[in-house]
């Protein structure tokens, strides 16, 4: 079913060219939602930039436009405000058949798009053999989180997890596992790094204190390079532990991906740096092969390089990038690619999609897109650490966050006199702790950084996951206590919607759509927060002021059925968060 907004839209193009001619442009958006409610349901300021155009006062415009606009079948009839403004206020008996055909629809009456889209997400990504941090994180949560979007949308999406498999950081690690663990590659599963991340501290610190073992994993690096069966065996058996460790937390987080590595492109790293020379953009710099960057100065002012090979033969994250936008574009003909990571790698990916470009790697027809987001900060406004200051595991980070909700739940059921058994305790801080988790990180603008708060996020009242659940929770407790079942309420049923909150709650109930569309586009999930935060609130000034089980029909009925609507959405909605729903709490 059409949206709105996308019905709205071509009455107003039509009573635009009644009006006007069809030359005219209107050099504004057509029509939006309402900034304020005082206002109606729908605006359109349209009439003021064409006032200009057509040298008439805009009042006299937006008349002209009103004497053409068809909207009887939806609208009241429509007012002007102010100078020029075109006010429209949805009818009630509209508002009634749109309820009704979402919640007769099971994907809530939005279709898939029309024309769907290969989409490429790059998220997650943390590196083999070091900790997963915070940052990476929220590029998981937030990454996944686009990709269910457009999933849901319809899009062919492929989540690839550039895991930081490669490096001459691996020589060193390889030789550091053949000294301190010799029996680890001839027997299996005799490996028990354990913290793989004080493994790497090990390592490093044997690196930068004795020279031979240096010269060693040099050597290591170039065997690995060329593919030596041993040194490749040693780099597989760490990277198969990293990777246990972080699906770890792919699975309490549900997330999916494919792991598809830095290392994946190493055979196609060497064609990248010819067919820049062939592009006619390579140049050299002390011995090093680079592409000198436009809108990029150095601290002298001259022309920054990016290097896409060192002077050792070696190539760099940047060489990897621009071989996967390749792989990319040619091999998984993506149309859009989607790069999830910190605000601080804005420059390399504007420096890459840069090279990328001038190379005529990039076809007009491909969105090649950062989506940067802020740092993770403690309650002092610092970078999140333990109380002994240091990094925080992600897994502790995850496992704390359902503690905090155990003892939440067990304050409540004991303060409600209630009986419950322990496994319906656990699923309860399992769902409530890890969706409270992803939801304080979605719910902020996510190029702020955000502060990391268990005592905020778990809180039930706010915009928080947990309050939202609630309300979830709340409309299955009027099935259980009406004995209704939202399935058989009919389908020829005559909705009737009368009360302030009612109108309120189901104009809001059908912008779901248009948040995902605008989501599609500019990629802030916390739009979707918001909708789903204020659809709550609307639910519980509902839920307040209208009566459900007690009414009358037809008013019963039409109170169970946006009741429903309003669960089926905060569900469908709140797994596009990755969240889960509880049907008691
Ligand atoms: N491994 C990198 C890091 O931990 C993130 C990779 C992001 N993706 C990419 N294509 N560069 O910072």
């Amino acid at each position: 079913m059409q949206s709105i907004l996308a019905t709205l839209i071509p009455r107003f193009e039509w009573a635009l060219a009644a009006a006007f001619g069809s030359e005219l442009t209107p050099g504004a958006p057509l029509v939006a939602i309402a900034s304020n409610p005082k206002f109606g349901d729908y605006q359109s300021n349209v009439a003021l930039p064409l006032a200009k155009s057509l040298a008439q006062p805009p009042r006299v415009v937006a008349e002209q436009i009103l004497e053409h606009l068809q909207v009887d079948d939806l609208c009241l009839p429509p007012s002007i405000a102010g100078p020029g403004f075109i006010n429209l206020t949805l009818q009630p008996t509209f508002l009634a058949s749109q309820i009704q055909q979402i919640q007769a629809s099971p994907r809530l009456g939005i279709d898939p798009v029309a024309d769907p889209q290969r989409i490429v997400i790059d998220f997650s990504s943390p590196n083999i053999a070091k900790e997963m941090h915070v940052g990476h994180l929220r590029s998981t949560i937030i990454g996944d989180c686009i990709a269910r979007i457009l999933e849901f949308q319809g899009h062919d999406v492929l989540r690839l997890n550039h895991v930081g498999d490669w490096g001459t950081q691996f020589g060193m690690l390889i030789t550091y596992l053949s000294e301190a663990y010799p029996t680890a590659l001839t027997t299996s599963e005799a490996l028990e790094l354990g913290d793989l991340v004080a493994f790497y501290k090990q390592a490093k610190q044997r690196f930068d204190t004795d020279e031979a073992f240096q010269m060693r994993s040099r050597q290591a690096v170039v065997q690995l390079q060329q593919g030596d069966p041993k040194a490749t065996q040693a780099w597989q058996l760490l990277c198969g532990q990293s990777r246990r460790e972080f699906a770890k937390i792919y699975d309490d987080l549900e997330i999916k991906l494919t792991e598809r590595g830095e290392s994946f492109y190493n055979l196609l790293l060497a064609d990248v740096v010819s067919d820049l020379d062939k592009a006619g953009l390579l140049a050299t710099d002390q011995g090093a092969k680079c592409v000198f960057l436009e809108g990029f100065i150095n601290k002298q002012g001259n022309p920054q390089p990016l290097i896409v090979q060192k002077s050792d033969g070696g190539y760099n994250y940047a060489t990897t990038d621009l071989a996967a936008l390749r792989h990319r574009i040619t091999q998984e003909a993506a149309q859009r690619i989607i790069y999830v990571t910190d605000a601080g790698q804005a420059n390399h990916f504007a420096q890459v999609f840069q090279v990328a470009e001038r190379a005529g790697w990039i076809p007009e027809a491909v969105q090649v897109v950062h989506v940067p987001f802020g740092l993770v900060q403690g309650e002092d406004g610092k970078k999140l650490k333990t109380r002994s200051g240091e990094t925080i595991r992600l897994r502790d980070l995850l496992q704390e966050a359902v503690a905090h909700a155990q003892a939440d739940v067990k304050t409540r059921v004991a303060k409600e006199n209630r009986t419950e058994s322990s496994d319906f305790i656990a699923n309860i801080s399992q769902v409530i702790g890890l969706g409270a988790v992803k939801y304080a990180d979605l719910s902020q603008n996510r190029t702020s950084n955000y502060v990391f708060s268990y005592d905020k996020m778990l809180a039930l009242q706010g915009n928080t996951a947990p309050y939202l659940i609630y309300a979830y929770v709340r409309v299955q407790g009027i099935s259980r206590k009406g004995n209704i079942n939202f399935a058989d309420l009919g389908e020829a049923l005559t909705l009737s919607l009368e009360e302030p909150s009612e109108l309120v709650l189901a104009k809001h109930l059908l912008q779901l759509q248009e948040v995902l569309n605008e989501i599609a586009t500019d990629l802030l999930p916390n739009r979707l927060c918001q909708y789903l935060f204020e659809l709550s609130q609307k639910f519980n000034q509902f839920y307040g002021q209208c009566p459900v089980l007690q009414a009358a029909d037809p008013t019963r009925t039409s109170r169970l059925v946006l009741a429903d609507v309003t669960a089926r959405t905060l569900k469908l909605g709140l797994s596009l968060l990755g969240i889960n729903v509880l049907e008691r709490m």
